[in-house]
């Protein structure tokens, strides 16, 4: 681990993900020689330990959920012997303003799958896939090239024998819909089928892929496993502040003078986020509101600034860190047509099995869009009104909640915004 002093102020950040020495793109032996592959040399020796390790470490699931990383692990040993165990490496990262999985995929390809090999020893997974977005042609590149390295290696070999049977590496593209990146939804592509998400439970671990159990998490949870081997759990919970557990990659972008992936320890405040790895806003305008976790959830405002940016602190806030993408917004910008091209890609997004979730974000968007061009009556806004009454948990997946949240929060933050705009 190393740190980077800001260029703003003197702030230490640990570095650990970003570190140079995995920054290295799919150049194998350069990674090797910084010391790639000694986790995995070091988690053959005792499987067990790595599960207790990222016990201790509070690891989160960092697609979104903030789950804890090792009681889904536990849940993944079967009740009845199945002839394969899947790991999927998620890296479908198609929301807009979250672009941290790619940096890691594209820069770092081998610290995921050594930590992605890592887990699959923990949990006993003989079969991994990384499933990727086919419309991110680096890191896909780089994938490809750090996997070719992998096949016939002496890692792969050491990992095959500790597990006491050929372990597979898969790069699988996904479906390009947002959509695909929902686990099930995952699953379904990756067994050949369209990305629909099914209805839980079963649990992926229960029940996944061909039946068979499946562990689904994302690109960055598993980029930390190895290294929580090397210097373990206690370590890396102690990298947080507050609440928080290790570091975490927030993706930063809109009215923000430097727009970025920022490695920062979990529970960093938003005020420290924006202000000093940001550098701040675009113009020095005053800050209006900030789309967080894609923009799938409540809004925060200038009164939510020292907000510990962990999934407990920003749920306390009525919102949720999601991806730990915050979309910034400036005084002078539009809430309404911010929302209204947010609709847009929910309607556009959804699969259409729930016709709660095809007919409403379709209604929410078209009755956004005629208010944003000043053709929306009072009728429309209460009928939007209803439907944030009316569609949450009316759909098989999260996607129409997330709309939902995100609309009903613009209208209790910024509701003279709408009504100004009507007709
Ligand atoms: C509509 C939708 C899209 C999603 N897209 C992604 C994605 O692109 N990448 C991801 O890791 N998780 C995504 N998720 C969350 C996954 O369902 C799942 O929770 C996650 O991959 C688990 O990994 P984690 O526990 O490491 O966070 C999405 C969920 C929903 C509802
Ligand atoms: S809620 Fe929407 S996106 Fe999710 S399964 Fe139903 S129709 Fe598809």
């Amino acid at each position: 681990m190393g740190s980077l002093k800001s260029e703003m102020n003197n702030i230490e950040t640990p570095l650990v993900l970003l570190h140079p020495d995995q920054r290295v793109g799919a150049d194998m032996a350069r990674w090797r020689k910084a010391g790639g592959g000694e986790a995995l040399a070091r988690a053959v020796q005792d499987p067990a330990a790595v599960h207790e390790e990222v016990r201790i470490s509070d690891l989160r699931g960092l697609g979104g959920s903030g789950f804890p990383v090792w009681r889904k692990w536990e849940m993944a040993a079967p009740v009845l012997p199945k002839p394969d165990k899947y790991l999927v490496v998620n890296g479908n990262e198609d929301e807009p303003g979250t672009f941290k999985d790619r940096l890691l995929l594209e820069e770092t390809p081998h610290q995921v799958i050594e930590g992605a090999v890592v887990a699959a020893l923990a949990i006993g997974a003989n079969r991994i896939v990384f499933y990727i977005n086919p419309d991110i042609k680096r890191p896909l590149a780089a994938m490809r090239s750090a996997l070719d390295q992998w096949e016939g290696s002496d890692l792969l070999a050491l990992a095959s024998a500790a597990l006491g049977k050929p372990l597979e590496l898969k790069l699988c593209p996904g479906s390009g819909h947002y959509i695909g990146g929902e686990e099930t939804a995952a699953m379904a592509w990756i067994e050949g089928g369209f990305p629909f998400p099914r209805g839980k439970p079963p649990y992926p671990a229960q029940a996944g892929i061909y039946g068979n159990p499946t562990v689904i998490n994302n690109v960055e949870t598993l980029a930390h496993v190895s290294h929580i081997v090397m210097r373990g759990g206690a370590w890396f919970k102690s990298l947080g502040k507050g609440a928080g557990s290790g570091t975490k990659l927030y993706s930063l972008s809109g009215d923000v003078l430097h727009p970025g992936v920022f490695e920062l320890p979990m529970g960093t405040s938003l005020r420290e986020l924006i202000f000093v790895h940001g550098g701040g806003l675009l113009s020095g305008k005053p800050l209006k509101a900030v789309f967080t976790g894609g923009p799938s959830s409540n809004l925060l405002t200038p009164v939510d600034l020292d907000v510990a940016l962990d999934f407990e602190s920003v749920r306390a806030r009525g919102s949720s860190l999601g991806t730990g993408a915050m979309i910034v917004v400036s005084e002078g910008t539009g809430i309404v047509k911010r929302v209204a091209e947010y609709m847009r890609f929910f309607a556009h997004s959804s699969c259409g099995q729930c016709p709660s979730c095809k007919t409403g974000t379709a209604t929410m968007s078209r009755l956004l869009d005629r208010i944003d061009t000043g053709h929306g009556t009072t009728a429309d806004l209460n009928t939007l009104k209803n439907l944030c009454i009316m569609l949450p948990g009316s759909g098989r997946c999260h996607l129409v909640n997330g709309a939902v949240l995100l609309l009903d929060s613009a209208f209790r933050h910024f509701h003279e915004e709408f009504k100004q705009a009507l007709h």
